[in-house]
């Protein structure tokens, strides 16, 4: 077997004798990316012109995306191959390792059948899955003749990637980041610019979009519905030079993240397992999706090793867009300028309160995952923010990976898993993605360790209200509108 096997010696306050963590590489970077509309029982209902209210067509996307973006977006192929040039630099941190959280298992007292695995991906250059996909989107971007591009970030995680991969392919970028994690995170600008990158706190007064907002709440703290309306709409003044990049949502985005899956299916072989349940945290949603497509592919095609296995999904109960949204057609950005995408959402103009996970705090979801969701193939969970340090600070303490808030949410869905499934007296292999390290997250790691975090829920009423102005709430929806 050519794995790599890495073993860590024990510690003797969890009172081990032997090595008994391990992690693996062992497989080889995919040379393709697994799309899995090529396996959605039932296709994906498509985006809809916010004008025309008709299916968009690849000329709609063209002021934001190059082409062979688009063509991604939308193909049902089951495997397109990935660009050498995008793999040659995929292979400084990938393989990222698939490690059995032996020593957290430990700690929690699990009995020796529930097992809990976990893909690391916070080797990578920004600290997390984000640059899988920024990558490729900023290569074809240059093969395309892009002059910049544009885009919005929250935690930090997805600007500090785009700009990362911004200089290996020599293409200036420009980032819009949530005021609120502008001023929590101030390294993670110095990070952007360290990578030659242009960082803007959002609301910002370079837009009309940001300055719009600042006149209407000089205080306001920002949403990644409002920074992507700025990203858009400095793209689309450019005159045709700028193109526009997001880090999560869009099906391509989604298959970008495929790697992760794929890697941790050859890599669960080496431990000779297949997991009961996978488990990621959801923002946009395409984490989760990079550890779950390949395995969901699987089961959706009745080759799955278990047939039975879940597939869930945790969010936190300050921006429940899974959990409590609507499905129904909306607007990705809060100045209405995106396509209609039918999805679970809780209404473009949501203001999430400022939690800790930047990066969760979207108001809708990616489609594909919505209506997976609708078909009954995934399951989702809201959790408090608390909760889910907890768990992450149990995890690090016994791991040794700080994790990024958002990643605790996985965490604490893994650990629930690993608690019902002892409780039940049942065996369990639990896949979880530790999508990012912490280690720009000092602010929020600093609360939690004054308990000065907080946790929040939304009273029904003003879910309701938040709804109010989704389109697909009123009377826009397909095929009615064809
Ligand atoms: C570390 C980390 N995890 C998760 C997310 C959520 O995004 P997604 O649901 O697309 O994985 C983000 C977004 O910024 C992030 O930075």
């Amino acid at each position: 077997m050519a794995a790599t096997i890495l073993r860590r010696a024990s510690s003797s306050h969890l009172g081990w004798r032997a090595f008994s963590a391990k992690a693996v590489t062992g497989t080889s970077l995919p040379k393709q990316w697994y799309n899995i509309q090529a396996d959605l029982p039932v296709p994906l209902p498509p985006p809809l012109h916010p004008g025309e209210l008709r299916p968009c067509t690849a000329e709609d996307f063209a002021p934001l995306f190059p082409a062979s973006l688009i063509e991604q977006e939308v193909s049902t192929e089951r495997h397109l191959d990935i660009p050498e040039e995008v793999r040659e630099v995929l292979s400084l941190w990938r393989p990222t390792p698939l490690i059995r959280a032996s020593r957290w298992e430990k700690l929690l007292g699990l009995p020796e059948n529930v097992k809990i695995f976990y893909k690391y991906e916070g080797g990578s250059p920004s600290g997390s899955h984000k640059t899988n996909t920024a990558v490729p989107q900023v290569y074809y971007n240059k093969l395309a003749g892009t002059k910049k591009i544009t885009t919005e970030t929250g935690a930090g995680q997805w600007g500090s990637a785009l700009a990362w991969s911004g200089c290996q392919f020599g293409l200036p970028i420009e980032v819009y980041q949530v005021k609120v994690s502008y001023e929590q995170k101030p390294y993670r600008k110095a990070f952007i610019e360290a990578c030659g990158a242009e960082i803007f706190p959002s609301p910002s007064t370079k837009t009309a979009v940001g300055a719009k907002a600042l006149e209407e709440d000089p205080q306001c703290p920002g949403s990644l519905g409002i920074a992507i309306s700025e990203a858009i709409e400095a793209c689309v003044s450019s005159a045709g030079e700028a193109k526009y990049a997001l880090g999560s949502v869009l099906s391509h985005v989604l298959m970008h993240q495929s790697v992760i899956g794929q890697e941790a299916l050859e890599q669960l072989k080496l431990f000779g397992e297949y997991p009961d349940v996978v488990v990621g945290c959801t923002g946009g949603g395409s984490n989760f999706a990079g550890i779950a497509f390949p395995f969901l592919g699987q089961k959706l095609r009745l080759e799955a090793a278990k047939p039975n296995v879940r597939f869930l999904a945790v969010e936190p109960t300050a921006c429940p867009s899974l959990t409590r949204g609507a499905y129904a057609y909306d607007f990705g950005d809060t100045a209405k300028l995106t396509p209609l995408l039918k999805a679970h959402t809780l209404g473009s103009g949501f203001m999430p309160p400022s939690v800790h996970s930047g990066g969760l705090r979207y108001h809708s979801m990616a489609p594909v995952i919505s209506h997976l969701k609708e078909l009954g193939t995934i399951e989702a969970q809201a959790v408090q923010q608390t909760a889910a340090f907890d768990a992450g600070s149990s995890f690090f303490r016994a791991e040794g990976i700080l994790p990024a808030p958002e990643a605790t949410h996985a965490i604490e869905g893994a650990l629930q898993e690993a608690r019902q499934a002892a409780a039940a007296g049942e065996p369990r292999v639990i896949l979880f993605n530790m999508c990012g390290h912490g280690h720009f997250d000092m602010f929020a790691w600093e609360k939690y360790a004054k308990g000065e975090m907080e946790d929040f829920a939304f009273p029904e009423e003003e879910l309701k209200e938040a709804l109010k102005n989704v389109p697909g709430l009123n009377g826009v929806d397909w095929p009615r509108s064809a």
